[in-house]
């Protein structure tokens, strides 16, 4: 099996890319990434030697190199994390490249998918896209919720599932677009709420909390959402969206909490005022991806363990984080992150 892994250098995709090679001996992997402030080669250090991974840099909105690499690698399989993640990012500056990244990149791979006849095309996209639910409400996004994105970067990976959803309906050409909730694990990018919590509180700093604290996540380790895409790969049906989720919801102050348990710390906060178009509750209905066999590993009751298992290996990683830290706040330094 040969795939095209674009967005491997960040925080999923190198847990992705560790995942198959790691699972199937006879799994070929080419990196496709540009390398942005979210992408670390280091992530990738255990399979940089290793002859069945080849590192590849460029862009997916390049639809002349993505043609050039898919028609000379002939994957089986394209399964593009590029993406600009960021929230604040998108907020306060950069959303061209957002525009360029979520919308036109998607684009470009499944023009490609569709020239070169690839066989499958898996398009990684996020429970942002559907908005926010309430915090009394019991519902969950099912794959039928319509899409109502609120913030600039949601509205860009919506377009980009839409664009997905087009090439399929159109041209029937084989993509598969998953919505995953949050995830949290290894390798995540050091700005992002987990990872940040821990440092500053290791560091005796306060962590800023937007407004209330009470934005309830549905928090997924990444290993699981790794297995649910390893999964489609084989049993997903090309046309169809599939929603990704642990059953984990947990406010924001709930999920600082547990951090301070498992820090045997005190973590101070500080309130700040709160993120235009921030969404209240995301919770995912996960019943048809559990369907097709796969469920997730750390759910609601081993939360604690994924998140202190994920704490110790920040711990133990520290060249690694104080590099990207340093690496964050050097290129955005007039972005300021809550959580
Ligand atoms: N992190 C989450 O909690 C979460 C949840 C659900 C869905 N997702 C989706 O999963 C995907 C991966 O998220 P992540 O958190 O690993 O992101 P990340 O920011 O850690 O990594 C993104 C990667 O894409 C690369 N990249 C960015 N623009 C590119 C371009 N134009 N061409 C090629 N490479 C480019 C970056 O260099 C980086 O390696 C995204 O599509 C995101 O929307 C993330």
């Amino acid at each position: 099996m040969k795939l095209l892994v674009s967005g491997g250098a960040g925080f999923i995709g190198s847990n992705f890319v560790r995942y198959v090679m790691e699972k199937h001996a006879d799994c070929r992997v080419i990196n496709f990434d540009k390398l942005t402030y979210a992408g670390n080669p280091e992530n990738l250090r255990e399979v940089a030697d290793d002859p069945r991974y080849t590192f590849v840099k460029g862009d997916i909105a390049d639809q002349v190199a993505v043609d050039a690499l898919v028609e000379e690698s002939k994957p089986d399989a394209i399964v593009n994390f590029a993406a600009e993640t960021h929230v604040d990012r998108s907020i306060h500056g950069g959303l061209r490249d957002f525009v360029f990244a979520n919308v036109m990149g998607p684009q470009v791979l499944c023009e490609a998918t569709k020239k070169f006849k690839v066989p499958l095309f898996i398009q990684i996209s996020t429970d942002e896209v559907y908005g926010s639910l309430g915090l009394d409400d019991r519902a969950k996004f099912t794959e039928e919720t319509a899409f109502a994105p609120n913030m600039p970067y949601a509205a860009c990976k919506a377009g980009g599932d839409l664009v997905c959803r087009s090439y399929f309906q159109t041209f029937k050409t084989p993509i598969i677009v998953t919505h995953c909730s949050n995830n949290y694990g290894p390798y995540q990018f050091p700005e992002k709420f987990i990872p940040q919590t821990v440092f500053k509180a290791l560091a005796d700093e306060s962590v800023p909390i937007y407004g209330d604290g009470l934005y309830v996540r549905d928090w997924i380790h990444v290993n699981d959402h790794c297995r649910a895409i390893d999964t489609l790969m084989t049993k997903g049906a090309p046309g169809e969206v599939y929603n990704i989720g642990a059953d984990n919801e947990r406010s924001n102050i709930d999920v600082v909490m547990m951090l301070r348990n498992i820090l045997g710390k005190e973590i101070q906060t500080v309130r700040v005022a709160d993120r235009p178009g921030h969404d209240r509750r995301y919770a995912i209905d996960a019943a048809k991806m559990m369907k097709l066999g796969w469920a997730p590993e750390y759910g609601r009751e081993k939360f604690e363990e994924g998140l202190r298992r994920t704490v110790g290996w920040y711990q133990e990683n520290d060249v690694w984080v104080n590099q990207l830290r340093k690496r964050s706040v050097e290129m955005n330094p007039h972005i300021r992150v809550a959580v």
